[in-house]
């Protein structure tokens, strides 16, 4: 398994330079589950080259369908849907392989997929998702560890979501696409990419608006055609590099950048002492490197402070000066990387979904486990300031989301090699 190793002297390198910020993630693995709704060619320009895109990749041929990625630009094209079920290797890999669940359905009417189940952060259930299908008519059997689905008699319904899950707003919206008539899906998801997947599935000739808001409307369409989409930029990398810069220091611009995506983590990081200058295309932040505590940062739906960044937000609470309380309200299990933090010095209580760092002027060098994708992250960060070497293992984890972080942090100044 990989591993990051980040030597810095006994003094952090402040980060100086400019980052064209990756292809979202989180904006990427919905596209490629929704080209699965055409037979026609889907173009994704500035798609990010990272694990779980490629493991997307994956179950979408495993569907039937052919890709190629040259760079940043994947093509892809499923003449034939001819199998209508994810290998439980394959949904393993990726629990965003349910939110392929609704494109097969629009297409195949029938689809079946073994339990995701939980993974690094918590338990994700996905009983909204499988409550909206059955509102519209698919009969699912969920026992043994599959899910069996059977959408040969779907109608369009009015779906009112307990909670505004990402991706069970994502699932529906894919699944109403190609349902007759109109779904109204009440409590939605406001992500960015619940914008930009409206945005590929008009493209592709169908017919969703509302995304951004909390209700979002799909008119069922029979056949989809071809298109080609940019992915957007990734606002959960950005901020992650974001907070490096609050930490160690410096002078970055974010190329691709929005700002306006990023307006609760900028709140936080201008009262910690950064300047912050955010536009719609680039954002620029300078720090002394002296980050002092916030007081308290709380994760909530989009545009709340995203939970994503909650853990990297933790490595700068961890060398601020005074106390912060980080309060997690998304995921029940997303701490597990400030048992690693303790490792380097930093100052932490955890109680339930609230962790308290108290921020000691330096951290020192260890060898860590990266736990999971953000939670790795957030060591890479930790690691940028420390004194001495530090060694993260369990490096697949980090290479699930960022694309080449050894590189774009070394182009800035830091020390960072992958093994
Ligand atoms: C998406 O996950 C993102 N993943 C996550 O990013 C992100 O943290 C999350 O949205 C919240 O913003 C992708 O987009 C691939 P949810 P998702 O459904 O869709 C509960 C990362 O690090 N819930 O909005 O799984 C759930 O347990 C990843 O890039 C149910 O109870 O998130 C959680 O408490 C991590 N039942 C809350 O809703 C359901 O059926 C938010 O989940 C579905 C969700």
């Amino acid at each position: 398994m990989s591993k990051y190793i980040i030597a810095n002297g006994d003094k952090p390198a402040a980060l100086k330079g400019k980052v064209k910020v990756q292809g979202s993630k989180n904006g990427a693995l919905p596209l490629i589950a929704a080209a699965a709704l055409t037979d026609r060619e889907v173009v994704l320009n500035n798609c990010p080259d990272i694990l779980d895109v490629e493991n997307m990749l994956r179950i979408y041929a495993s569907l039937g369908g052919n890709y190629e990625r040259r760079g940043h630009e994947v093509r892809l094209k499923m003449e034939y849907m001819n199998s209508h079920e994810i290998a439980s290797s394959l949904a393993g890999e990726l629990r965003s392989s349910v939110f392929m669940l609704g494109a097969i359905l629009s297409r195949a009417k029938k689809a079946a997929v073994a339990y995701p189940g939980g993974c690094d952060i918590g338990l994700r259930p996905i009983d909204l998702h499988l409550k909206a299908f059955r509102e519209m008519g698919v009969r699912i059997r969920d026992r043994y560890g599959y899910i069996q689905c059977d959408a040969s008699n779907t109608s369009a319904a009015e779906i009112d979501l307990d909670y505004p899950s990402v991706g069970a707003t994502e699932n529906i919206m894919m699944l109403a696409a190609g349902t007759k008539g109109t779904t109204t899906i009440k409590n939605a998801a406001g992500e960015p990419e619940i914008i930009a997947l409206q945005e590929f599935i008009n493209a592709l000739g169908g017919s969703v608006s509302g995304a951004g808001s909390s209700v979002v409307r799909v008119k069922g369409t029979e056949d989809f055609g071809s298109a080609t989409v940019d992915v957007d930029f990734d606002r959960i990398v950005a901020g992650t590099y974001m907070i490096a810069v609050a930490m160690c220091g410096g002078e970055v611009i974010f190329e691709g950048a929005d700002g306006g995506q990023l307006t609760a983590l900028i709140s936080k990081l201008k009262a910690a002492g950064a300047e912050i200058d955010a536009g719609q295309k680039a954002i620029k932040i300078a720090s002394d490197g002296l980050p002092r505590a916030v007081g308290s940062v709380e994760t909530g739906a989009y545009p709340g402070f995203p939970t994503d960044l909650q853990a990297p937000f933790g490595a700068l609470a961890a060398v601020s000066s005074g106390s912060t309380v980080i309060v997690e309200n998304i995921f029940e299990t997303r701490f597990k990387y400030l048992a690693e933090l303790t490792k380097m010095g930093a100052s932490v209580k955890v109680k339930d979904r609230v962790a308290v760092l108290t921020g000691t002027g330096r951290l020192t060098g260890a060898s860590v486990k990266a736990m999971d994708l953000r939670g790795g992250a957030a060591l890479m960060l930790a690691g940028l300031k420390a004194e001495g070497v530090t060694v993260i293992e369990n490096g697949r984890h980090i290479m699930r989301g960022y694309e080449a972080p050894e590189e774009v942090l070394s182009a800035l100044g830091a020390s960072v090699t992958k093994v």
